[in-house]
Formats: structure tokens, sequence, C-alpha cells
């Protein structure tokens, strides 16, 4: 079979199994599968695959109608325009969380300031690595409670040349930490409990649950977390909480009765408010 006939096969059964961007899922899946840059599968359609090239690509064109994200089957999600190793244990980055980023950047006078930074439920350690890539005196601690989270993580901050600035601890949120630090990020579970079996398949069965759930209203995990944030928050320190549609407000109340003090609701591309940007009260 050839490249424009395997693309062609695929795409009507990735689209079968209800997959949205079938084509430009398998044309990046074949790519993978014969080395290649997904651009040359259109140029050259006629080129025939080997043996285990085929293979390869049967294997990974199966775990995709399984519904498994191309991201988790190729194992490397890029965010923030950086290379991230994901895996079972770690959320798959969302590009909405660069949202995040984007408002720690925007509230900080200097890039090239000696910051220190805290980033809570690191998973792949895509929202620290991310800050640390634009904060060049910056250090930062990145924790989570999956000890294979971090794992993945660690590998991330040396992959990325980071490692000597990102350190990556196993926590209760911010149990037993001290110290202060000039910026917070936290991206928590916040997906209701009851809306988990709801979502697409790519989500509900393979973001491990516990990077998802936050309990029944979706915000256990703030009303855990914002009295750490308001301890380990330096005077002039900025946080900045991603937050689920709709819950902007109902998460700045929780940080306000914390001790907190709102600087702002930030929207991601598609204008939902994605995140809160909050001050130390004192
Ligand atoms: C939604 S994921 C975010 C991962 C990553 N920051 C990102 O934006 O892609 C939430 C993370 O919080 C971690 N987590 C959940 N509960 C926690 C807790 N009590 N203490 C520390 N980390 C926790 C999960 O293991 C998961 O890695």
């Amino acid at each position: 079979m050839t490249v424009g006939r395997a693309l062609a096969e695929a795409t009507r059964r990735l689209a079968a199994a209800g997959v949205e961007q079938a084509r430009l899922d398998a044309r990046v899946l074949l790519a993978h599968a014969l080395g290649v840059a997904p651009l040359s599968l259109v140029t050259w359609p006629e080129r025939v695959p080997t043996a285990d090239e085929q293979a390869r690509f049967e294997a990974m064109l199966a775990r995709r109608e399984a519904r498994e994200p191309v991201a988790r089957i190729l194992g490397r999600r890029e965010f923030w325009s950086l290379d991230f190793e994901v895996g079972p244990a770690t959320l798959d980055p969302r590009p909405d969380s660069e949202t995040v980023v984007d408002a720690v950047l925007a509230s900080l006078p200097r890039r090239d300031a000696e910051l220190a930074l805290l980033d809570f439920g690191t998973g792949t350690g895509c929202l620290l690595l991310a800050l640390l890539s634009e904060l060049p005196r910056a250090r930062g601690l990145g924790v989570d409670r999956s000890a294979q989270a971090l794992a993945v993580a660690r590998r991330n901050a040396i992959a990325l040349s980071m490692a000597q600035r990102a350190h990556f601890a196993a926590c209760d949120w911010g149990m037993g930490l001290a110290g202060l630090f000039d910026a917070i990020v936290a991206n928590p579970p916040y997906i209701p409990e009851d809306d988990i079996a709801g979502l697409a398949p790519e989500v509900a069965d393979f973001d491990p649950r516990g990077a998802l759930a936050g309990g029944a209203d979706g915000l256990d995990c703030y009303r855990s977390l914002a009295p750490h944030v308001a301890r380990l928050l330096a005077p002039r320190g900025v946080a900045v909480l991603e937050v689920g549609e709709g819950q902007a407000r109902p998460v700045l109340r929780i940080a306000a009765a914390a001790g907190l003090r709102p600087a702002g609701i930030r929207r991601d591309l598609a204008g939902i408010e994605r995140c809160v940007v909050l001050n130390n009260g004192t």
C-alpha cells in the first residue's frame, strides 16, 4: 500500500471512530511511523512503506482509534513552543494553560530579576519550565503529589537544559513548604466529579483522574490551595491560578477569604475566563 492510500484509509478509520481531526492525526502518526516530516507525505504519496513501518503505523492507528490522544501515543506535547515528554501519570498540557504563563509575564516589571517561582501541581512541569525559559535568572520549585509525574517533570527540566534552576518535590500542595515566592502558579484539578464521565474519551479515559477531579463542584483544590498561596506568596508577589469555565468569580471569592487580593481575570484565546491573578493582601 502506498503512503497516499494508507493515509486515506487511516483517515476513514479515524473518522469512523469519532476522531475530529482525522486527516491531520493520520498524517502526524504516519509521518512519525515513517520517521519523516508530515509534509513529505503530501509530496511523495506513491512511496511504499516497509513492513516494519506499516506495523508501527498500524499499532499507533489502533491506539488513536481507541481515542488515545496523539500526544500520548507519541509521548510528546509542544507547550509554549517547548517540547515536553508526557506520560500516563501527567496531564497532557493544554494550549489554554499558556494563558497562565502570559499572565505571570505580564505582571512582572522586569524579566531579568532573580525571582523565586512555585508551581503547585506541576505535572509535566510545563508551566514552571515555560516561565523559566522566559526568566533567565529565576529559579523554581514544582510540586506534585504524583511521584511518577515528578519524574517526568525532572526529565523535562533536564532535556530543556533547566535542571539547574528547576527543582521538584513531592508535596500535598504547600504542606511542609516554607519560604516566600515571587510568583506562584497552579493549574489544579477543577472538573466537577460528575462531569468527568461526559468529557471526550481523550480526556476522560487518558488524563489521570487525579489531574482532573476537583470534587463535587470542581472547587475543592482551590479551597485547599488558597491558604498555602496566601502563606507562601511574597509581599509584592503575584499568583496566577488556572480555572475552568465559570469558575473565576467563585475562585476569587475563595482566594479573598484566604487573604489574597484579586488583581484581574485573564481570558484564553477562545475568550473564556481562564485564570485569576492574585496579589498578597498584606
Ligand atoms: C490539571 S493537572 C496540571 C498539570 C500541569 N501543571 C499542567 O498545567 O499541565 C493538576 C496536577 O495537580 C496534581 N495534584 C493534584 N492534587 C494535588 C495535591 N493535593 N498536591 C499536589 N499536587 C496535586 C496532579 O497530580 C496533577 O499533576
